[in-house]
């Protein structure tokens, strides 16, 4: 990633720029809906963001990530737990690594609020970069169980839950 990009914690007053960056970066993509930044305010309206990250160039927002509170429950034991997304960088400034550096920099921030587990549903050939495993996610019991389901352990030393169940933030059942 070049040196212009700086990142910091999303303010309430960056909204409106996480929206078009957010509605920018799936527009070109597959996934069909526009619903991502409208389920980044219904996050922040329940009061379940635990880290919201924005990435700046000259002043002006390029890229942002998302990380909400999950209920989790592993072998029998709630575990603090936080969802990624949605993570969008500026279409013409992707592929340059600025979403790796939001999403490394959103997982320390994770690390430091005692966060125990991260769950992400996206794409397989990009996640695993950062330690999120599909086998891992297998383990929980969730609406969205599947190939493009990955988990990790923040402590990359902890031992793996044997079993348990993952639910996203009710604003994802809430998604159109
Ligand atoms: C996904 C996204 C946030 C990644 O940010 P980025 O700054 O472009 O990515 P980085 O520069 O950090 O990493 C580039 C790598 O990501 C891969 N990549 C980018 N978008 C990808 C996608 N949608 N699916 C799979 N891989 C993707 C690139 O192929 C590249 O892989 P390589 O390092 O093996 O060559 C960004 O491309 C984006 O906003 N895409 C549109 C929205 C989106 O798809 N969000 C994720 C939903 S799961």
């Amino acid at each position: 990633m070049s040196d212009d990009i700086g990142i910091r914690v999303a303010t309430a007053a960056d909204a409106d720029a996480v929206d078009i960056i957010i509605r920018a970066a799936f527009a070109g993509t597959d996934f069909g809906h526009q619903g991502e930044a409208e389920l980044v305010r219904m996050i922040d309206g329940d009061g379940d963001t635990l880290v919201s990250l924005v990435a700046e160039r000259d002043g002006v927002i390029v890229g942002h990530v998302l990380f909400s509170r999950m209920d989790v429950d592993a072998d029998g034991q709630p575990l603090a737990a936080a969802g990624l997304a949605p993570v969008a960088v500026r279409p013409g400034l992707q592929g340059q690594g600025i979403g790796d550096a939001l999403i490394r920099a959103g997982l320390d921030v994770l690390r430091e609020q005692g966060i125990a587990i991260s769950f992400v549903l996206g794409h397989e050939a990009y996640y695993p970069r950062f330690g999120y495993s599909p086998e891992l996610a297998a383990r929980f019991a969730s609406p969205f169980a599947g190939p493009h389901f990955m988990a990790m352990m923040l402590d990359s030393g902890a031992p793996w839950p044997l079993g348990g169940r993952a639910d996203y933030a009710p604003a994802f059942g809430r998604l159109g």
